[in-house]
């Protein structure tokens, strides 16, 4: 048998989203994976998502090769770098890269020369990953676990596009200190016309592959950077996808929205501040952060998947961190960057069974009930494959 490099689907609009695509039937035979278990529960977590890829490679007679590299703090302590060189080389010569979180308190020195998280904004930056896809679907098994009523919640099912290497995150920022002794800080949002039409292009594909709906998020009302968003987004709507329902709605009340009405929405595109802080936001509709995967991905070159949760320190190392996150968003993986759909949706199902036999972990329970580890629900997830 020929043995094949994977095809870079990442760079085909029409794998964003949960459905359709071309190249379904190319069957992958060799892959390069890298592995970022970072700080906190990274590792515990990234050790879960790994062993069910290897399962499900073998399996299907797949070759996946494994990587696994430093970043964040324990890059840190061991180069003095949250992002080194050979970390950096090894993620563009893979097909995809599979992440863990980084950060802790270990590294919260205000005064540090750098961070854990400069080096997942740096990764992002050298992969050209702009388009962070966080999709927000309620479970129904764990539709009590969220803070929020059953009734309002169910049926959520939002895929939201982060602008993820641009805006306030990229823009000229600096700290002066003025003639009175004052400090000055700044950070700028800015966007060009192109960074905003290729962002709300692939959402637009991916709205059309679902729901046909798509909601531009922005603050057009003071920002001028959101002006420009919302001039370049009608435009292409206007002009490219006139089947498709368009709306826009300003962040603050996005915010109201999201817990009022969730079931409103289908694809959400917006700018990289605005998607942090709605997508934490909208986290919470399905109760547990635990469950929650994303992909980035640029317009080639591989993807980037890793867990919404963060490196969880508190809980880091007790082996009671929920890897469904990401196992999930190793399902997003095989999707997205290998062009796997039948393995993606494997991965997907039996997560659901494993929910609907009952399987918990410590933070899908109510404080006391019992619940399993790390270890015993990776073992539940490989079983039900
Ligand atoms: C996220 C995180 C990061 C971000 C941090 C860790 C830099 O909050 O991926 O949402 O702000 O993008
Ligand atoms: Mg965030």
């Amino acid at each position: 048998m020929a043995i094949l490099q994977t095809t870079r689907a990442a760079s085909d609009p029409s794998f964003v989203g949960q459905s359709p695509i071309r190249h379904s039937l190319e069957v992958l035979l060799k892959a390069t994976i890298v592995l970022l278990p970072g700080d906190g529960i990274g590792p515990e977590v990234i050790a879960s998502a790994h062993r069910v890829l290897v399962q499900v490679a073998q399996s299907h007679g797949h070759t996946l090769e494994f990587q696994e590299h430093k970043i964040g703090g324990i890059a840190i302590d061991l180069y003095g770098d949250p992002l080194p060189e050979e970390t950096i080389a090894a993620c563009k010569r893979s097909d995809a890269v599979l992440l863990g979180a980084v950060g802790g308190p270990k590294w919260d020195d205000p005064n540090a020369k750098t961070r854990p998280e400069a080096g997942l904004l740096k990764i992002r930056k050298e992969l050209g990953l702009f388009a962070n896809l966080r999709p927000i679907v309620t479970f129904p098994e764990l539709l009590d676990s969220s803070p929020l009523k059953r009734s309002i919640i169910e049926g959520t099912d939002i895929l939201f596009f982060r602008e993820l290497t641009g805006g306030l995150y990229f823009g000229p920022s600096g700290c002066e200190t003025l003639p009175d002794g004052q400090q000055r800080a700044y950070s700028t949002a800015v966007y060009t016309t192109h960074e905003v039409e290729r962002i709300v292009r692939m959402a637009a594909d991916a709205a059309r592959t679902r729901r046909k709906k798509l909601t531009m998020v922005d603050k057009a009302n003071v920002l001028e950077a959101s002006r420009l968003w919302r001039r370049v987004s009608a435009k292409i709507m206007h002009e490219q996808y006139p089947d498709l329902e368009y709306e826009v709605v300003l962040v603050d009340s996005m915010a109201m929205h999201l817990l009022s009405r969730p079931t409103s929405f289908d694809v959400v595109v917006t700018s990289n501040m605005f998607g942090d802080i709605l997508t934490d936001e909208a986290s919470m509709l399905p109760g547990s952060l635990g469950m929650l995967p994303s992909a980035s991905i640029g317009s080639s070159g591989p993807g980037l998947y890793e867990p919404i949760h963060g490196s969880a320190p508190d809980i880091a190392g007790k082996g009671i961190a929920n890897p469904l996150a990401t196992i999930l968003a190793a399902a997003m993986l095989c999707r997205h960057s290998l062009g796997l759909h039948a393995e993606a949706e494997q991965i997907e199902r039996a997560v659901r069974k494993v929910l609907a036999l009952g399987h918990r972990t410590a933070d899908l329970v109510p404080r006391g009930q019992p619940s399993i580890g790390t270890e015993a629900m990776t073992q539940k997830v490989i079983e039900n494959l």
